[in-house]
């Protein structure tokens, strides 16, 4: 069965206290259900904690929210993929808009970045999107098409199983949302990329991100393209994400 994603990317909230009591409060709250999984990027101080915590949830899977791409030495600050996947983690975002624009991350970082967790068996979640400017001369599609590059190459099975998460720079934070239309439009164009690459374009999950909310949620995910959600401040309550996360789908 195809399964929905709730992704909670917390960026630079919640330690390891707030994560654990976050957990406790949202497991309350959230009643799993078999079409879809929820997935939780906290800091990378508080992983361990929320891994613990989920060990034997099945439809829960936590990932950080990024990774550098050596795997030890003189790197002060930065974290390898196998010291991610020793705290439990099983996945990891790629290229954030934060990452691209406020750290200046380049897709060349990107891709070293994806190499270096599909070589340790971690899901790269690779971020995707354009800029305002970008989207009113007309280029969204085509800067979307450049950011998926990194993932030119690779073999047409592992490349079905990266999700992709579609978020507008212009969305994020900003309390705009693309609308259901807009984003659907993205996604298409996302899933004929990966089409033309041989992968299996019904096995591909494609996300969408940017200021997704408890009153946007539904017609988001109603959307036959979109595959689930990448949720930042929405994701902080616990009871607002168990809400989210229980979403029903037409
Ligand atoms: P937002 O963030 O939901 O706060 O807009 C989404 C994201 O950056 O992943």
């Amino acid at each position: 069965m195809t399964r929905l994603i709730f992704a909670a990317n917390w960026k630079m909230h919640l330690g390891p206290e707030g994560a654990r009591k976050f957990m406790e409060e949202f497991m309350e709250a959230y009643r799993p259900q078999s079409d879809r999984e929820v997935w939780f990027f906290p800091s990378a101080v508080a992983v361990e904690t929320v891994a613990i915590q989920l060990r034997d949830r099945s439809d829960v899977r936590v990932g950080v929210q990024n990774v550098f791409w050596e795997q030890k030495g003189a790197f002060t600050g930065e974290l390898s993929v196998s010291m991610a996947k020793e705290a439990g983690v099983t996945a990891a975002l790629v290229g954030h808009s934060e990452r691209r624009h406020v750290f200046g991350e380049t897709d060349e970082e990107t891709s070293r970045k994806v190499t270096a967790l599909l070589e340790a068996g971690l899901t790269p979640v690779l971020c995707v999107g354009e800029k305002l400017e970008e989207r009113e001369a007309g280029e969204t599609i085509s800067v979307v098409k450049r950011q998926l590059g990194v993932l030119e190459g690779l073999d047409p099975e592992i490349l079905a199983g990266i999700p992709i998460a579609y978020e507008p720079v212009w969305a994020i934070g900003t309390g705009r949302t693309a609308t259901p239309a807009d984003a659907a439009e993205v996604h298409s164009a996302i899933r004929t990329w990966f089409g033309g690459r041989g992968a299996d374009t019904g096995s591909v999950k494609i996300l969408y991100g940017g200021s997704v909310k408890v009153e946007n949620v539904h017609a988001l995910v109603s959307e036959p393209d979109v595959d689930g959600v990448l949720v930042g401040g929405a994701s902080l309550d616990p009871a607002q994400w168990a809400t989210i996360a229980s979403t029903s789908i037409d």
